[in-house]
């Protein structure tokens, strides 16, 4: 395993990491088994969420990293507010609101110290200046090690890029979403680690298929990218998913690949997946998705 650091931040993180939201919360069994069989593979960052399961899913990695937790770099996110008994959740970046959040997800999670702690969204309308007050706020306490954000809105993070300490941002990025593309390099420049999410399109550019569009991909579009993919993964020796991780894993601005596992098949297939990689090291794969349309973030720039 590769393990690459996060941005300025102390964290090694493995170049693919376990993303907590499709894990089965009501089978705690399934789920342990998948994040120990990860771990023994090398996968030392694991994301999760508040909301995620509204909170069943920091429980989850509460009770199964119990005796192990300083063995890992756990990430989970703030921002959305739920309430019990009240459907749908609401954006609150407020301070009081943060310092209450991050005790609630300490708790859920079974642990005095979060390694890194994202806002999950964010608007231009938010107080900028006090969610950075806040989350220093929380380093000096030792609550998080390292703050960061989960935004897909340029004018959004391009402020917390220029202008706070993140250390990481966490993207949508694959063969079919080159959006994050064109910051890239900003990103690099200012040290701020890209966490890349949605590397297999949910599933779409391997087994799964397709009957909407998928951002501005018409379903042929999709279609012709999953082909691609195959055909380079032939071409090369590999699995579809290998071409997909390395799609991403070229990029030098990306620290990690964070891929949604809901099966142990799954698992088993992302790191074989993982393993092929070694063997394309040397290969440049970009070039064979250039008659792709490239996307740009249209709105919020
Ligand atoms: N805004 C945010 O901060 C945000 C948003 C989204 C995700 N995330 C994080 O990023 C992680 C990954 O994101 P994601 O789940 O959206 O994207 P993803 O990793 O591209 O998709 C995960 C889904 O792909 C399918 N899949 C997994 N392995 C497969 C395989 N071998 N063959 C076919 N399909 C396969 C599964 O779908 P099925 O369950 O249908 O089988 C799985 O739920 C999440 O777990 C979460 O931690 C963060």
């Amino acid at each position: 395993m590769k393990y690459n650091r996060l941005g300025n931040s102390d964290l090694l993180i493995a170049e693919i990491g376990l993303g907590g939201m499709s894990l089965p919360n009501d089978s705690i069994d399934t789920s342990e088994r998948i994040i120990r069989k990860a771990f023994d593979y090398g996968i030392n960052y694991f994301d999760t969420a508040d909301l995620y399961g509204r909170g069943a899913n920091e429980i989850l990695f509460g009770k199964v990293l119990e005796g192990w937790r300083d063995k890992v770099i756990l990430a989970t996110k703030v921002g959305n507010q739920w309430q019990d008994g009240i459907e749908g959740w609401t954006w609150n970046p407020r301070k009081s609101y943060i310092l209450q959040a991050v005790e609630q997800s300490l708790k859920r999670l079974n642990t005095d110290y979060i390694d890194l702690y994202q806002l999950h969204g964010g608007t231009l309308t938010d107080n900028f200046d006090e969610i950075v007050e806040t989350f220093e706020l929380l380093v000096q306490h030792g609550k998080i090690r390292y703050y960061g954000i989960s935004s897909i809105r340029p004018n959004v993070f391009r402020k917390y890029l220029q202008q706070s300490a993140i250390v990481s941002n966490m993207m949508q990025y694959s063969i079919l979403d080159t959006r994050p593309e064109e910051f890239f390099g900003e990103f690099v420049d200012n040290e701020v680690g890209v966490i890349a999410r949605g590397s297999m399109a949910q599933g779409l550019l391997l087994d799964k298929v397709s009957t909407k569009n998928y951002l501005d991909h018409t379903v042929a579009d999709i279609q012709q990218a999953k082909s691609l993919v195959d055909d380079v993964g032939k071409k090369l020796g590999v699995s579809a998913q290998a071409i997909v991780l390395k799609y991403c894993l070229d990029k030098p601005a990306i620290s990690s690949v964070l891929s949604g596992i809901r099966t142990m098949e799954q698992l088993e297939q992302l790191l074989q997946s993982h393993t092929e990689l070694a063997g394309i090291a040397d290969e440049r794969i970009e070039g064979h998705f250039s008659m792709l349309p490239k996307l740009q973030y249209q709105e919020h720039r």
